[in-house]
């Protein structure tokens, strides 16, 4: 047995088991969270500081810059960033700011490029970061370019993902980070995806957003007519690598395994498989040769969120009937975050200085949601 069917078929089992007990994957205890902790701003800063800005933090998919002397300039929470692909596919990410009075190098967007003339006076950039000419240099007085560079984040590309640490001081190994996660997304491939789509989306704060992303006990009222219809609520197989985790949910013809010889099981047929990657990557609903991936990183005033979501198919769709598929699952995933997940998570942020609640409960059986707040904890050392 491959090891990938190997994994889905342990997960369908689990699933199996406990929908047939009336069971789920559960944490030893209820949890309690602080209300303040989502309000008080002293406490999100730091925390995105500490997690967002010290750590490695998945900022691109590899298929955006597929190309040699490829490209893509955003800015992400209060950092510009100008990710380059050279002419041997080696990525670098750079803070998108001239050193000569810091202007944006490069205009937002992405493409083919692989040199930059600085947005106000023209000075020019190579895609290793290194200032290769200077605008009138004959007049601008005597100056070594040699020394000058923009300013060079650590960046690494691993298991379809460009990663980098916003910190420019930081210098971070990867793998430790990754805790065998890396392991778990290659499996998914996702360098090798089609991109068919990408946007952008406009989202509640930080950890009001992402409890959403880790929910497996709203989808039979959030979620009635769009994910719910297929998954079965409050019944998840939960696994973590550090704070990272895999967590998969039952479909509501899991039982139907009950009937079936174990070798002739289609598992992915019976559970929907999600990667979350700490603190702010999703990969989901991987179904039909369809994935949604999410970035979702807070606002400069860290009143909000932005989301990227991409849409991505197994193979460029072609054919009339493909491009509809891959319309049909863009537009399912569309409506389940932007009229669903996010409408309901605005309405906890619009009452949540209401005084109603000091505290906030995870119960046993959201077991995901917790260890996220363990570890967001655990890392700005509360
Ligand atoms: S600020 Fe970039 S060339 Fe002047
Ligand atoms: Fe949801």
């Amino acid at each position: 047995m491959s090891h990938q069917r190997k994994k889905l078929v342990d997960l369908a089992k689990r699933l199996l088991n406990h929908n047939l007990n009336g069971s789920t994957d559960q944490a030893d205890e209820i949890m309690i969270k602080s209300v303040n902790d989502y309000t008080n701003n002293n406490i999100i800063r730091s925390e995105v500081n500490k997690i967002f800005y010290d750590h490695p933090v998945p900022i691109a998919l590899s298929a955006e810059l597929k190309k040699n002397n490829s490209y893509k300039a955003y800015t992400v929470i209060d950092t510009p960033l100008l990710i380059t692909r050279d002419e041997n596919g080696v990525v670098r990410t750079f803070i998108n700011i001239c050193k000569h009075r810091g202007a944006p190098v490069c205009p937002e967007g992405s493409g083919k490029k692989s040199r930059f003339n600085c947005t106000y006076h023209g000075w020019m950039y190579d895609n290793k970061g290194s200032l290769v000419n200077i605008f009138k240099s004959n007049t601008f007085g005597d100056i070594d370019i040699k020394n000058i560079k923009l300013t060079e984040l650590f960046c690494e590309e691993k298991s379809g993902f460009i990663w980098t640490c916003l910190n420019p001081d930081i210098n971070y190994d990867l793998s430790k980070w990754m805790n065998g996660f890396d392991s778990e997304l290659d499996d998914i491939d996702l360098k090798n995806w089609y991109i068919f789509k990408s946007t952008t989306l406009n989202g509640p704060r930080w950890k009001i957003c992402w409890d959403g992303y880790l929910d497996g006990y709203h989808h039979h009222m959030v979620h009635p007519e769009t994910v719910g219809k297929n998954t079965i609520v409050n019944l998840i197989a939960h696994d973590t690598y550090g704070p990272h985790q895999r967590f998969a949910f039952g479909l509501k013809n899991i039982n139907e395994l009950a009937e079936i010889d174990e070798e002739d099981w289609e598992p992915e047929n019976h559970i929907r498989l999600i990667h979350s990657v700490f603190p702010n990557g999703s990969i989901s609903a991987i179904q039909n040769q369809h994935c949604l991936v999410s970035i979702v990183f807070p606002t400069p005033d860290l009143q909000g969120t932005t989301t990227t979501q991409y849409i991505l198919c197994l193979n460029e769709p072609k054919t009339k009937e493909q491009i509809k598929d891959a319309e049909d699952f863009a537009e399912l995933s569309r409506a389940a975050i932007v009229d669903e997940d996010y409408p309901m998570n605005f309405k906890i942020q619009d009452f949540i200085d209401s005084k109603a609640n000091k505290e906030f409960l995870f119960g046993r059986n959201e077991p995901i949601q917790q260890h996220y707040h363990k570890w967001v904890d655990k890392l700005s050392s509360k």
